[in-house]
């Protein structure tokens, strides 16, 4: 079957999991930590990763098998990894090619956990991190590079500023700067936005959000492009000899797919955030209306972005659908077919008004999560970034008149 000349909708529905006669239509959850072998000498190669199997369901199981390669698939990678959620996927994949001593360039408008993980989690261990304006230039994002700066890393929707990246800027940066452009694609998803067209080259979900899309399961992934060129002196991991597979070069063993082998069979082996069969088989299941969802999604959000701009109580409103917002003419680029349904808007009134919206929601509800069916509103000033003072608060993108809304896919 030629699975990648399928259009996207089928790749969507029918992608990842081919049953062959007499197996499940559906791809079924195989709750097994462990597979049966007849020889040993057959296990030992696994173990050395001379042949492909499952052999224990932390490096690899039948069913997140099945989700790693629709959502490769649908991305246009060659191989993918998933993980336990979406902050393991993110430190994994910078694990995978920073270690101490060095350091990462990263778009300043990220997701808050992202943002702590990379300014406080990975410079405990010796990992460095320079912030930048995403709309600094080109020149500007070159300067915050080091002799030891490994990777690139952005958001194709910032959460939760909802700035559509310049992929053309990002990727010309990191191409000439020769290192990989990490994307974060959890916001677009790849109905809406496939990054690896428009030069990156890892890409990563937290699959908690749309590709799950009903709030069931916590979930990550890491989306190899296979097309970066690791044997340009900067990354001994996969060039040069590893002594735990006997002195393996995973560029020459295993060449474009070199750095999702390593991070399956290092990573994932060391540390063990692995997905589960029934996330990954939840997970699937929701990704097979993504297409039907992200454009309801859409539809609804940009008629509410309208009406809330038109609302005498409303400040201002975020929404990169609008012909009117900052990011339009990159939305008009690069996700064509929708701006995906998070916006965001300012209530006249400050944090009181804030509050007061939230206390009189009737259908909306108020939780910590977005990017599924039901429409979900938050007031981040007297919640998720109460313990900032106001200035804490602007600085890191939360004004007190601010709401966001996960627009489900309700009647609109
Ligand atoms: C853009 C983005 N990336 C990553 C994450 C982290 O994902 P998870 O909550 O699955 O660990 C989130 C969570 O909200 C997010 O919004």
């Amino acid at each position: 079957m030629m699975e990648k000349q399928w259009k996207l909708e089928t790749k969507i529905v029918q992608g990842g999991y081919n049953p062959k006669p007499g197996e499940p239509r559906i791809l079924p959850i195989v709750q097994s930590t462990t597979y049966k072998y007849d020889d040993a000498d057959h296990v030992a190669d696994l173990f050395d990763l001379k042949a492909t199997g499952f052999f224990y369901s932390r490096i690899g199981n039948p069913t997140v098998d099945g989700f790693e390669k629709k959502v490769a698939l649908l991305e246009g990678g060659i191989g993918a990894v998933a993980t336990s959620s979406g902050q393991a996927a993110t430190t994994l994949a910078l694990l995978n090619i920073c270690q101490a001593g060095q350091h990462i360039v990263a778009s300043s408008t990220l997701y808050g956990g992202t943002f702590t993980l990379l300014s406080s989690t990975l410079k405990k261990m010796g990992i460095s991190v320079t912030f930048v304006d995403p709309n600094a230039s080109e020149e500007e994002i070159e300067k915050c590079f080091q002799p030891n700066t490994r990777a690139l890393f952005a958001e194709t929707i910032g959460n939760p500023n909802l700035n559509v990246l310049d992929f053309a800027k990002f990727s010309k940066v990191a191409k000439k700067m020769d290192v990989p452009l990490i994307v974060d694609n959890t916001f677009a998803t790849p109905y809406l936005c496939r990054p690896i067209e428009h030069g990156a080259n890892i890409v990563i979900h937290s699959t908690t959000k749309y590709i799950d899309g009903h709030a069931t399961s916590v979930g990550g992934i890491i989306v190899d492009a296979g097309n970066f060129n690791w044997d340009n002196g900067k990354y001994p991991e996969i060039t040069e000899p590893d002594p735990n597979y006997h002195g393996l070069r995973y560029y020459e063993t295993f060449k474009e797919a070199a750095y999702i082998v390593k991070l399956r069979v290092t990573l994932l082996r060391d540390i063990g955030a692995t997905m589960s069969p029934l996330n990954a088989f939840l997970s699937v299941l929701g990704l097979e209306t993504l297409h039907l969802r992200m454009q309801r999604h859409s539809e609804n959000a940009l008629e509410l972005a309208k009406f809330l701009a038109n609302h005498e109580k409303v400040q201002y409103v975020r929404y990169p659908g609008l012909e009117t917002d900052p990011s339009y003419p990159l939305t008009q680029k690069y996700l064509p077919l929708g701006a995906s349904g998070v916006l965001c808007f300012g209530i006249k009134g400050g944090t009181e008004a804030g509050k007061a919206f939230l206390n009189n929601v009737k259908l909306a509800t108020l939780v910590i999560h977005v990017c599924d069916i039901r429409t979900h509103v938050l007031h981040p000033a007297s919640t998720t970034h109460r313990q900032l003072t106001e200035e804490q608060q602007r600085a890191s993108g939360v004004t007190p008149e601010l709401i966001r809304v996960s627009v489900g896919l309700e009647n609109i």
